[in-house]
């Protein structure tokens, strides 16, 4: 059985104030059914894994660079995220893929990087809306699950977020069907890649617009283990609502 899993993204969003939010999460859920992650700005790695009861909650980073170490200014290693406490990180993400023009193949360079140093990497896909309107949608995730997952890939190292890029900070979301046939065709290239023992194991999540109010009838949709949340994840009065949901799915 796979782990749910819910996830909050917080961006560029959150100073040490915002700390209180992961410890009152932390006494929110001191013995949740599904694994909670708060990826927060590198800033705060270290002291949101250290805070006030913060052990409920797990932390993740939201990027790293693919090499180990080096002169590479201004950027952190997956080793460095580990030290500072994550336990994941999220690669991939549209944001990056658009800000810092990351293609497939540096997304999948650092998700190994991330491997190696023992994170699991937390890879995104998910197409714009002209590839959508174009009925492209599948092609696109396939060509982005065979560029940007790695070889070494496992249930325990590897998670894939669906996150259609008109879906993030828009308030639109897909219809069920289409989260269910997207999350379904991922299953199945996992499978059919890793074969059916590894493709089963790895979470899938669906993000893009996910509230307290949405959450039970998208983690209702088959091969939906979980949600990646941007917005939503900055206060945990919001979270939790998320969270109440995953845990009665
Ligand atoms: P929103 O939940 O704010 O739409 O963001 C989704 C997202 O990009 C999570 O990575």
């Amino acid at each position: 059985m796979r782990r749910k899993l819910a996830a909050g993204n917080w961006k560029m969003n959150g100073t040490g104030a915002s700390l209180s939010e992961i410890s009152a999460l932390a006494k929110m859920y001191p013995d949740a059914s599904v694994d909670i992650l708060v990826c927060p700005p590198a800033t705060l790695l270290d002291r949101a894994a250290h805070a006030e009861q913060a052990s409920a909650v797990l932390v993740g980073g939201q990027n790293c660079h693919a090499a180990t170490s080096g002169a590479h200014t201004g950027d952190l290693s997956a080793e460095m995220l580990r030290d500072a406490g994550a336990t994941s990180v999220i690669l991939g993400h549209s944001e990056r893929r658009e800000d810092h023009g990351e293609a497939n193949e540096d997304v999948r360079d650092k998700a190994r990087a991330a491997m190696d140093a023992g994170l699991t990497a937390i890879i995104c896909v998910g197409e714009s809306l002209q590839q959508r309107e174009a009925a492209n949608t599948l092609d696109i995730i396939g060509g982005q699950m065979s560029g940007s997952i790695p070889d070494q890939s496992t249930g325990e190292n590897l998670v894939v977020a669906y996150e259609p890029i008109w879906a993030i900070g828009t308030g639109k979301v897909p219809t069920l069907e289409q989260i269910g046939e997207v999350h379904d065709f991922i299953r199945s290239r996992l499978e059919r890649r890793f074969g059916e023992g590894v493709g089963r194991s790895v979470r899938l999540l669906y993000g893009g617009s996910v509230k307290p109010d949405n959450a039970t009838e998208i983690f209702g949709v088959s091969n939906v283990d979980g949600a990646l949340v941007g917005g939503a994840s900055l206060k945990a009065q919001d979270f939790a609502g998320i969270i109440d949901a995953l845990q009665k799915a």
